[in-house]
């Protein structure tokens, strides 16, 4: 993986690309450039993470400009979108587990700059839990980049349908097109946790940069609502489009609804 085609530009934010390949390295080279803008100035990047099948690939590509390119990642501080609640962190599908199998073991972040939220929480703290988590992220001073994927139902993070505009990092219940769509990695919709501790869409909206990565035609629904739809929180991914600071890197089959096929 070595090799960026950006086929279509539509407009200065969204960017549609021939293959989820080349949208996932075009998402890594983004982050890649970012944290050594950074390391240059002599600071840390606050870097926004997400889960899902969807950044597997971009994962992918930063471990690979690590061992190949010499990418550090000794100046990145990371916050996770989110985690299923309640679930242990040892869990093998807990996002803790799918962070370390997919970036964190294979690259050189400092432990302690890894954040997310936390499946075993005290439920009686969890209000508490959730607001330092907010805290932490401003102390750092806020998101510099944010990753983000999309739900089939327009979830960001699992910030479900009805989510507030200033909705702040909670304990959420989990939608039923979300626990449907878990469900086979968790081999049956009974054993899906019923709810998750998400950042809300204010915590994710401050960020300075947002990239919203979305592959495959099963998204092209979503994202043509996203874009097209009135801004509101039944799709709470409409909210974007109120943000300057907001890319869409889309390969070619999740922007099938919205741009003609591409030769
Ligand atoms: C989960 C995550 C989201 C992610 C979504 C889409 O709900 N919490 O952050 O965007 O799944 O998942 P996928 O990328 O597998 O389609």
């Amino acid at each position: 993986m070595n090799k960026v085609t950006i086929d279509i530009l539509l407009t200065n934010n969204i960017h549609i690309c021939a293959t989820a390949e080349a949208a996932s390295i075009k998402v890594a080279r983004v982050i890649a450039d970012e944290i050594i803008k950074k390391r240059s100035l002599g600071q840390q990047l606050v870097l926004g993470l997400a889960t899902g099948n969807t950044p597997k690939m971009v994962y992918q590509e930063l471990v690979r400009m690590h061992r190949e390119e010499g990418l550090s990642f000794q100046n990145v501080i990371s916050f996770n979108l989110d985690e299923y609640y309640p679930l242990k962190e040892t869990h093998p599908l807990s996002y803790h587990s799918f962070m370390n199998q997919h970036l964190f073991d294979h690259i050189d972040i400092a432990q302690s700059n890894i954040h997310l939220p936390y499946g075993e929480w005290d439920v009686a703290r969890l209000g508490d839990y959730c607001k330092a988590y907010d805290q932490k992220i401003k102390q750092h001073g806020g998101i510099d980049l944010q990753l983000l994927g999309i739900g089939r139902n327009g979830h960001i993070g699992f910030n479900a349908p009805g989510s507030a505009f200033d909705s702040c990092t909670r304990l959420i219940d989990l939608h039923s097109t979300t626990r449907a769509d878990a469900a086979a990695d968790f081999e049956g919709l009974e054993k899906v946790p019923l709810q998750a501790v998400t950042m809300g869409i204010q915590s994710i909206t401050q960020a300075k940069k947002i990239i919203l990565l979305a592959l495959g035609s099963r998204k092209a629904d979503i994202i043509q609502k996203a874009l097209r739809e009135e801004v509101s929180a039944q799709i709470p991914a409409t909210f974007l489009r109120t943000l300057p600071q907001v890319t869409y890197i889309l390969d070619k089959e999740a922007a099938e609804l919205i741009a003609e096929p591409l030769g």
